[in-house]
């Protein structure tokens, strides 16, 4: 394969889309004898953009208007003023951007990210492509369409290497990996190789940190589990401050296991190695080889999630069972996607419950396809609710256990927040590691700082007002609501003794305590003068942190409106302000989902 024909395909994706298509993009393009990879923006160096020569973008927009959580750091890079001009004069490039039309900033990101590639000297191969959730066929309909297009504009460039035809997608693939099994079946010491005691752990290298405790701060009768978890992590070479975030690697449920294990007819104790089967494959580097089926599918693949696309595709290959086979075919067609939405996304099946539902076609896959099949487990980020200053082995999490009900009758639950609320104290390791968080405060402890924390949004407020209070500093001023007063105000009575010692002045919301709803923006409402005198006066930095979809601009709104009456400003101004707010990083949100 001639060096000319390298596709690389760099993805932001939030909920998995823009990874499929992106993935999609490196499958057909080694159909046509592209050696293609596609890789997350953040898992990619940037300073490699130097050295690619056809680079595909496939970015989604959040509906905030915000990149994707897996291309934060490349965007925060690639909009920096100072990059040489002509820097990608080299590269020939296609954006492809996921959006929303029912939101106001429809694929701002994909937009953006076209046009400062083109400002840093990149050759465009074809228009953006602006795929749309709002679709009535859904967004495949733009990415079909684009992607047409841009296998004549690539083959143009890059015509078939003689006597070559584009391969066929009725052929199954090759798998990425190439696996053996041992014949001797000796089960291998699966060693826990926490990081050397001199290096940060990371994802590769974890630390396998014990619970200290493990406790339930939502009254017994609230909706809602809500854990307080503390993790040991003495000896762990770990240092965090205010705003970072703890990443938690999760196993799947035994349960879940031994089903998978029953359904394909595997042994989890066979084991076996894993090769390189491509080399645009890298082998996993949190797998051990030699590795038992029962570790794969404990710690390695994310069996509980929702399956993509290619997934149906794949199986309709190994599938001989007529009516299976034409059901999976139908379910990976263009045409057939709203059909896999309602299967599927909607109702959250998961990729066992699938499975569960083409019994035929189980005992027929190759068991080197799972890793083409089923994605990797991802490690989960939670904000750290305690401050290394008070705790200086300790790392706290905040963690809403996650369990809702679809039309299916199993109740959906959450693989990392449901094994972490099972694990008793001291029974299992749990693998974490420390990375930055997206919000940062300010070290003067002179300035004061507005914190907008509803719910589980407390997390990263804690462990700020921990450290600063251990050098008794005041200034800290914390919005909190939740539902009832007696049964998910969290931390009440260290806000209390904090209240008493005038380090910490608390306005709550409480909602459900009333008729009507009382939320944080209430408060702020209410105690505008002071807000207004804060951020105006005094320089304050102001934080919104949470998961409930509307309050991060609702509460924005809400400062906007105090910004306007108490600064005598119209709307305008009120928007320069903030702005100007968000600017300075003295205006900071992290949301969540
Ligand atoms: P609710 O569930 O009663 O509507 C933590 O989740 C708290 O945030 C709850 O009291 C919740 O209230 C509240 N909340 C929900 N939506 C909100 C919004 N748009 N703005 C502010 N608070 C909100």
């Amino acid at each position: 394969m001639s060096e000319d024909r390298k596709l690389l395909v760099l993805y932001g994706s939030q909920t998995g889309t823009a990874q499929d298509i992106a993935e999609r993009i490196a499958r057909e393009a080694k159909r046509r004898y592209f050696s293609a990879k596609a890789i997350a923006l953040d898992s990619f160096d940037v300073a490699n953009l130097l050295k690619e020569s056809t680079v595909i973008f496939v970015c989604a927009t959040t509906g905030q208007g915000d990149p994707p959580d897996n291309m934060k750091l490349f965007w925060k890079f690639i909009l920096r003023k100072n990059l040489p001009e002509n820097s990608l004069s080299h590269m020939k490039y296609g954006v492809l951007g996921l959006g929303d039309s029912s939101y106001q900033k429809f694929n701002v990101i994909g937009k953006k990210i076209n046009k400062r590639i083109f400002q840093l000297g990149g050759e465009t191969l074809l228009p953006i492509g602006l795929a749309d959730d709002q679709h009535e066929l859904g967004p495949d309909v733009v990415v079909d369409s684009w992607l047409k297009d841009l296998w004549l504009k690539l083959l143009d460039l890059f015509p078939l290497p003689p006597g070559k035809q584009i391969l066929s997608d009725k052929i199954c693939p090759p798998p990425k990996y190439k696996i053996t099994f041992s014949s001797n079946n000796e089960i291998p010491h699966l060693n826990l190789t926490s990081a050397s005691p001199t290096n940060k752990p990371c994802l590769e290298h974890p630390f396998y940190a014990e619970l200290i405790s493990n406790e339930r701060i939502t009254a017994k009768d609230h909706f809602q589990d809500v854990r307080h978890i503390k993790f040991n992590i003495k000896g762990s070479n770990i240092s965090y401050k205010p705003g970072d975030v703890v990443m938690i690697a999760p196993q799947n449920n035994p349960k879940t296991i031994d089903s998978f294990l029953h359904l394909l007819g595997l042994n989890g104790n066979d084991v076996f190695y894993l090769e390189m089967n491509d080399p645009d494959y890298l082998l996993p580097t949190t797998l051990p080889s030699p590795c038992t089926i029962r570790y794969l599918l404990t710690n390695y693949l994310d069996i509980s999630g929702v399956p993509r696309r290619y997934f149906f595709k794949l199986l309709s290959y190994f599938s001989t069972d007529e009516r299976e086979k034409e059901k999976l075919e139908e379910l990976s067609s263009s045409e057939g996607q709203q059909d896999l939405y309602n299967y599927c996304n909607r109702l959250k099946r998961t990729t066992l419950e699938v499975l569960q539902d083409f019994p035929q076609t189980c005992p027929r896959i190759p068991f080197d396809y799972l890793f083409d099949l089923i994605p990797p487990l991802k490690p989960r980020a939670f904000s750290i609710a305690s401050s290394q200053k008070a705790y200086p082995d300790e790392i706290h999490i905040l963690m809403a256990v996650v369990e809702y009900q679809t039309k299916i009758v199993e109740p959906r639950r959450g693989v990392c927040s449901t094994w972490l609320a099972g694990i008793n104290t001291g029974h299992i390791l749990v693998p974490l590691w420390v990375k930055n968080g997206t919000i940062s405060f300010p070290t003067d402890n002179n300035i004061p700082v507005v914190m907008v924390g509803p719910g589980t949004g407390l997390a990263p407020f804690r462990s700020f007002i921990e450290e600063r209070v251990q050098e008794n500093f005041e200034n800290n001023y914390l919005f909190f609501g939740c539902r009832n007063k007696n049964k998910d105000y969290y931390f009440e009575k260290e806000w209390n003794e904090l209240c008493q010692k005038e380090l910490l002045k608390i306005f709550t919301a409480f909602s459900r305590d009333q008729e009507n709803k009382d939320y944080v923006q209430h408060r702020l409402k209410d105690n505008g003068e002071l807000i207004w005198n804060l951020v105006e006066n005094r320089k304050a930095f102001f934080y919104i942190a949470g998961n409930a979809k509307q309050m991060p601009d609702n509460v924005t709104e809400t400062l906007k409106e105090v910004i306007r009456e108490y600064g005598h400003m119209n709307v305008e101004a009120s928007e320069v302000y903030i702005k100007s707010l968000e600017h300075s990083r003295r205006l900071q949100v992290e949301a969540w989902s």
